[in-house]
């Protein structure tokens, strides 16, 4: 069934106190909650209206009213609500139910259900219906005890959220334990853990001087690896404090770590439940970016105690509220932890690879849904990512000190509420007396925004004029667009690459200042809201060349009239380090999408010299960020040059791509060689800017080199592989020599599963690191993968290194014979039985079918046909696959 935005409707009753007891068992879980209710409208006493309550795969025991047990009459019970049809007309009365679970049958992952024998529970975002009867939507924020029964010996630690407040012993070796909450929160936050757990322990003192416990739970042998995950609690902590002024709220907080777990992580009230993924890290196991993706989700979960908890979204719609502003939240951490344009290279990347194919596809959906089937498919890119652009808008049109009176006016409306998009949107302005114009539109409108740029230089009237056209594209549902306002960051560089001065621009015949307090400024943000606009710079005395959407202002797609001088000219002298990169990019993309031509007519493939040139002076500019250098010399990924072409060709890109890999190497051999010497380091390993440069610098040289197929070579990543003392070095030379088949490749895997067989983390490293090679026919060695006792179809974290590794190989996963695609088929259907929630994941690959050749649409579009014809779907398949047949 669908939901619609539009529908929403205020609940008729609200939930003020919720009094949990779980009574843990093998066979079967009791589950009793005690709600007290009152009616939105008072006094509506003659026909009071029914109260709805959801609940899945529950058994219900018992159900009484103000104490009376409810006879059949008064209640109706469907597969997926529970009814009382004439609730008491009071002001206030007590709802009592008894529902039995089976959480050791519950593959699905949500609700209560059990990981490496322990329990757990995962409800965002509508679990908490599969654990009891509850109205189980956000705007429903009741404060909760919880009492957690349990065997002492296998359940030795009993968790959920907020203040331990009683625990003790019962009979036949059981024991509970009694937490409260002391906030109010909606039921998607509630969380219990009962298990064999170990604790790191350490502790935070807020800047008002509350002494917070900290712990971070797990099996005793991991231990070890969470300090990483408790050096980044500590360090988010105090920079929330230092950038926003929030602290935290409890004096305890838990992260628990999962090893089945269907997301990254989840913000539950004082008690975090984590993938183990992105928690357990020790240098010898985890690499640089796995590093650097715990400093970031570990934020992002804390900083959610804040934007989600405190402040939650009015209804599933509004999930970008939290989502959008979190992910920007942990982006600028993150930035201030490391390298900022570095992070913002990275952060662009993704959005390119991922969010943009999203936005063009039979999903487009805007950063708020306007409905869903299943809100378990929205969690996305689009809202997530996408989200976290919208919000930076805001930042860059405000400043950092505007965002911040319009974050402080946004929890001092509305702490302890559950809100809107509009409500944010509205105390960024009120705040700041801003104009925001037609901004509103990008939580409406899908679609990535195509603008387009031409310049004019007036030598006699020494003015520099910007015309801009903007597009948003049409996507399901969504012909026709409106112009939605646009920052557009700009500096305007002269013949020696230094920043020009700007004091003022026209706009539209209109003059705005630029210069504060009689400074020039070197940046100016143009604030684009129509289809077309003009800006006109004065005073401006030769000919610039522009630096454009600096920063990466806007989430669209920029068009300009550079010339590819000025765009080398950017990539040698722009003061901003985003779009340095960029030019590079840009300059790469064309070249990729030029020889994408050659080879699919068959012409030779070769580069220019300006390229290699321009290449290499990057590569070899020692006065560049390590980091910075490793991320220019990085060529645009295949799926973002797909996303650029009319007929998606992914033989093609990706031949395209391992061509100038390969040539780069052969005429830059000696620098790269260099750079490998140069990066080399025996000093133990730190997690920091600069060491993390030198390794990442080191690894793509040396992957580089590898495209090479050439015995010195060989030896040389053989050798790096073995004298390697942590993942990032040892895991860097691995994926440098899987490039090519043969004996090497073989050995080496072997050899590397030999060593981490005992480490089911590194193992999926390794599952991942085969399934998504280019090597020919590889997807019998993923279907051998599969029957490998290191696979589970059960555990997500083996399932998205297999299966959705494979879903990478642009040559396998894309195979013209259709033997990748039948190869998922197959695969959804089994995950589907277990895991919906994994299972439409997967199917989503398929979704931009369209996007390819005739031949590979037929066979995709036959696998999205059997599989939704399939009895028994769930939901979640059902919407992905049947919407991507339908747009
Ligand atoms: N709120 C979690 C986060 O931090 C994600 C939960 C996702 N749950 C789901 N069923 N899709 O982003
Ligand atoms: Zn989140």
């Amino acid at each position: 069934k669908e939901i619609f935005l539009k529908d929403y409707k205020k609940p008729d009753y609200f939930f003020d106190t919720v009094d949990l007891t779980f009574s843990l068992g093998e066979e079967h879980t009791i589950v009793s909650s005690s709600i007290t209710v009152y009616p939105r409208i008072e006094g509506n006493s003659s026909a009071p209206p029914s109260l709805v309550l959801d609940g899945v795969d529950l058994k219900l025991v018992s159900i009484k009213v103000d104490g009376k047990q409810l006879q059949k009459e008064d209640y109706h019970l469907d597969t997926r609500h529970l009814t009382i049809s004439s609730p008491p007309s009071t002001a206030r009365f007590t709802l009592e139910i008894v529902t039995e679970i089976q959480p050791q049958k519950n593959t699905s992952l949500e609700g209560l259900y059990k990981s490496s024998g322990n329990f757990v529970t995962h409800c965002e975002a509508e679990g908490f219906r599969k654990i009891t009867y509850y109205q189980d939507r956000p705007d429903i924020m009741a404060k909760y005890t919880c009492r957690v029964e349990g065997d002492n010996a296998l359940y030795p630690v009993l968790l959920s959220n907020g203040n331990l407040v009683e625990e003790g012993n019962l009979e036949g070796g059981k024991h509970y334990a009694v937490w409260e909450d002391p906030h109010k929160k909606p039921c998607y936050l509630f969380a219990l853990v009962a298990g064999q757990l170990q604790s790191r322990d350490d502790s935070f003192v807020t800047r008002s001087g509350r002494n917070v416990s900290l712990k971070i739970w797990t099996t005793a042998q991991d231990l070890p690896k969470t300090a990483h995950a408790m050096n980044s609690l500590k360090a988010s902590m105090k920079w929330d404090e230092d950038v926003f002024g929030l602290e935290y709220d409890l004096d305890l907080f838990n992260i628990v770590v999962v090893a089945d777990f269907n997301m990254g992580a989840m913000e539950n009230k004082s008690l975090n439940i984590f993938n183990s993924v992105l928690v357990l890290a020790s240098p010898e196991t985890a690499s640089d970016a796995e590093y650097a993706r715990i400093q970031g989700v570990i934020a992002h979960e804390y900083f959610h105690n804040w934007t989600g908890n405190r402040v939650t979204c009015r209804d599933w719609f509004q999930l970008t509220l939290k989502e959008g502003l979190t992910v920007f939240r942990d982006q600028e951490f993150s930035s201030d932890m490391g390298s900022r344009s570095v992070k913002r290279i990275e952060d662009v990347s993704f959005l390119r690879n991922n969010q943009f194919p999203e936005d063009a596809g039979p999903m487009a959906h805007p950063v708020r849904p306007h409905s869903y089937i299943k809100m378990d498919n929205f969690y996305t890119s689009t809202v997530y990512r996408k989200g976290a652009q919208v919000v930076r808008m805001y930042k860059t049109l405000l400043g950092s000190q505007g965002f911040r009176r319009g974050m402080d006016l946004y929890f001092k409306r509305h702490d302890g509420q559950a809100v809107t998009c509009e409500d944010f949107y509205a105390a960024m302005r009120d705040a700041n007396d801003a104009d925001f114009a037609n901004l509103l539109h990008w939580y409406s409108q899908a679609g990535t925004p195509t603008v387009k740029v031409t310049s004019f230089y007036n030598s006699e009237a020494k003015t520099y004029s910007l015309k801009f056209s903007q597009q948003v594209p049409p996507t399901p549902g969504q012909a026709v667009k409106e112009p939605m306002l646009i920052p557009v960051a700009v500096g305007l560089l002269d013949s020696n690459g230094k920043d020009m001065p700007l004091t003022s621009v026209y706009r539209d015949g209109m003059l705005q200042v630029v210069s504060t307090d009689g400074q020039p400024a070197y940046t100016t943000v143009l604030k684009i809201t129509k289809k077309e606009e003009e800006f006109v710079f004065v005073e401006i005395s030769e000919r610039p060349v522009p630096s454009l959407l600096r920063g990466y202002s806007a989430p669209v797609r920029l068009m300009s009239d550079l010339t590819d001088a000025d765009i080398f000219f950017l990539l040698a002298h722009d003061s901003d380090e985003f779009n340095r990169w960029e030019a590079g990019q840009v300059l790469s993309a064309k070249l990729m999408l030029s020889l994408v031509g050659d080879f699919q007519q068959n012409k030779p493939l070769s580069l220019t010299a300006d390229f290699v040139h321009g290449f290499k002076s990057i590569l070899t500019d020692y006065t560049l960020d390590k980091e910075f250098i490793a991320k220019a010399i990085d060529l645009p990924g295949v799926g973002e040059i797909m996303d650029m072409m009319d007929i998606a060709d992914p033989d093609a890109v990706h031949v395209v791509r391992s061509f100038i890999r390969k040539h780069l190497a052969s005429e830059l051999k000696a620098e790269f060689l260099k750079t490998v010497e140069n990066n080399r380091s025996s000093d133990p390993y730190v997690f920091d800017h600069s060491k993390k440069s030198r390794r990442t610098l080191k690894n793509i040289a040396l992957s580089y080199l590898a495209s090479l197929e050439d015995a010195q070579i060989t030896e040389l990543a053989l050798s790096e592989y073995k004298t390697a003392t942590n993942m990032t070095d040892q895991f860097g030379a691995l994926t440098a020599l899987v490039q090519n088949p043969g004996k090497t490749r073989d050995d080496v895997l072997a050899d590397f599963y030999g060593k981490w067989e005992h480490d089911y983390l590194v193992i999926n490293k390794w599952l991942g690191l085969q399934a998504s090679a280019n090597i020919p026919e590889n997807v019998e060695n993923v279907r051998k993968l599969l029957k490998h006792r290191a696979f589970d179809l059960r555990n997500p974290n083996k399932v998205r290194s297999l299966i959705g590794g494979f879903c990478a190989s642009p040559v396998n996963f894309h195979a013209k014979d259709g033997s990748g695609y039948k190869f998922l088929g197959e695969i959804v259907l089994q995950l589907d039985k277990l895991n919906p929630q994994g299972a439409s994941r997967m199917v989503s690959a398929l979704s931009r079918w369209r996007r390819y050749d005739e031949t590979r649409q037929a066979h995709a579009k036959a696998q999205l046909e059997m599989i939704l014809s399939t009895n028994g779907l769930s939901e979640n398949v059902f919407e992905i696959a049947s919407k991507s047949l339908a747009a």
